[in-house]
């Protein structure tokens, strides 16, 4: 018998720094493609990490996933590693990357599909400011 599939979402946030910076190009370069977000010192963001789960929710236990468990995954994963931290320079596993809200979304997946139980990550929401968010699903280009 068919069993319904449910999304389930779990919320934390976190404050962070970064400076949107593409090596390639020069100074005047990345002052023109990114303004003030270049700034060489930074600036900081409040950050809005969702998390959501998909499956089929237990008769028993009714949980799709342990909320406390999935809490600990995004603490473990990501929050440990990026609160109040400055994102191009603190955070081993974002070496290297322009930290564009995006690229986080993406970046935050790969840490967490590991530690999730297989299947269960749908996606990945990381909001930058109440205007600016990106959403990652897993899916990759043909
Ligand atoms: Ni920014």
């Amino acid at each position: 018998m068919p069993e319904p599939i449910v999304l389930l979402t779990r919320r934390a946030t976190f404050a962070a720094a970064h400076r949107l910076y593409d090596p390639s190009l020069d100074d005047a370069a990345n002052e023109r493609l990114f303004g003030k977000c270049t700034n060489p010192r930074g600036h900081g963001h409040n950050y809005v990490l969702e998390v959501t789960v998909r499956g089929e929710v237990p008769a028993g236990s009714g949980m799709l996933i342990n909320l406390v468990d999935l809490k600990q995954f995004m603490e473990r994963c990501v929050l440990e590693h990026v609160d109040h931290k400055h994102l191009n320079e603190d955070v081993p596993f974002l070496a290297g990357l322009n930290p564009t809200v995006e690229a986080l979304a993406v970046a935050f997946w790969r840490q967490l599909e590991g530690a999730l139980p297989a299947g269960r990550l749908y996606e990945v929401r990381l909001e930058e400011t109440e205007n600016n968010w990106a959403v990652y699903r897993g899916e990759v280009s043909a």
